[in-house]
């Protein structure tokens, strides 16, 4: 099904893409990574424009993805996707007939920091990849948020509920789903929009919760919780989300829908400190003011997901995150 199925991944060499690209090519996909390598990758650590805490930490983890995408062979075009031409030209050569857009600034916070570049290279980017993909690719597949919800109303969220984004990363994502349904209505071009939440797992840089508190465990900082520790978030390993990807692949019934792809039941994020606990019983905690912007969260609803395309998480919070742990460890004591 998806032996020799050219798929390209625009945004590849970033978390999720190089992980989903990793997992499709040992499944036999003629997979092709498209990534500038400047946001929140290679170029922006060099210059450590982010301010990461740890830049030779975040390098090794990058390297290391790097080294991976090269070890499997996974050809990797150095293109800025804002650039419509050069971007044509792949799709010109390669033919895909599946796209996976992930480029963005797939930060909250950065984007609330610096709309204007934020919108080119989330936005000018899709439109870019929609625009080489009409007329030609089968399905388009595309990374939108869960942050399009804005504070959970409810415990738990599904596809039909309305979304109210806050601040200009979600309000970016909301708007690239409606010109995605859009080209569909126009171009009748063949989508599927994929709501993650609160991601972890092997080579992250993006700092996220449960990055940072290992990250300050392993170089014996304190760990800062944002509110009480008690907001629960869906938090969704790596794995499991490229298993929904490649459902959504694989499965017709994905074509033109949204779906919450999640582990589907929300933890405190005082979980991540009674796992992380097992592993640096000593580690030391302060509770600090929690950011405004950023919404009040919860569960995922992933019932559509398992009806449609038979989508069913395997990875509770205490078994992803105590691999992520002993990944990072091994990197981190690692010469
Ligand atoms: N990680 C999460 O928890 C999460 C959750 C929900 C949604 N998402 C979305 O999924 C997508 C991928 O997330 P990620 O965690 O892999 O992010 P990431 O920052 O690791 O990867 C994004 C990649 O896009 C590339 N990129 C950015 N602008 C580009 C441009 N102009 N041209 C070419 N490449 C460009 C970057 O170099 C980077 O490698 C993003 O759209 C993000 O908003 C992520």
């Amino acid at each position: 099904m998806l032996k020799n199925k050219k798929i390209l991944i625009i945004g590849g060499a970033g978390f999720i893409g190089h992980n989903l690209a990793l997992k499709l090519k040992s499944l036999k996909a003629n997979v092709m990574i498209v990534d500038g390598l400047t946001i929140n990758n290679l170029g922006s650590i060099k210059k450590n424009t982010n301010n990461l805490p740890h830049p030779k930490l975040s390098m090794k983890i990058i390297k290391e993805r790097i080294r991976l995408i090269k070890k499997y062979r996974i050809p990797l075009k150095k293109i800025d996707a804002r650039n419509y031409h050069k971007l044509s030209k792949v799709f010109n050569k390669f033919k895909p007939s599946v796209v996976v857009h992930l480029a963005a600034v797939s930060h909250a916070n950065r984007s609330n920091k610096d709309p204007h570049s934020t919108f080119d290279h989330s936005l000018r980017t899709l439109e870019n990849s929609l625009d080489n993909s009409r007329g030609i690719v089968d399905h388009f597949i595309f990374l939108s948020s869960s942050m399009v919800y804005g504070n959970f109303k409810k415990n738990v969220v599904n596809e039909d509920d309305k979304c109210e984004p806050l601040g200009i990363y979600a309000a970016l994502k909301y708007s690239a789903e409606q010109i995605i349904k859009s080209y569909h209505q126009v171009f009748k071009l063949p989508y599927t929009i994929v709501r993650p939440s609160a991601l972890y797992g092997e080579r992250c840089i993006s700092r996220r919760v449960g990055q940072i508190f290992i990250e300050n465990c392993l170089n014996q900082k304190k760990i800062n919780i944002e509110g009480d520790g008690k907001e629960k978030l869906d938090f969704t390993y790596i794995q499991d989300l490229v298993a929904g990807v490649i459902e959504i692949i694989k499965n017709k019934n994905s074509l033109n829908n949204i779906f919450n792809i999640t582990y589907g039941n929300a933890q405190p994020i005082n979980k991540l400190i009674e796992i992380l606990k097992k592993d640096f019983p000593k580690l030391k905690i302060q509770y600090t003011k929690r950011d405004k912007l950023m919404p009040k969260r919860g569960t995922l609803s992933t019932k559509k997901a398992k009806n449609f395309i038979n989508y069913n998480s395997k990875w509770p919070l205490s078994k992803g995150y105590k691999e992520y742990i002993n990944w990072y460890k091994e990197l981190f004591y690692r010469r």
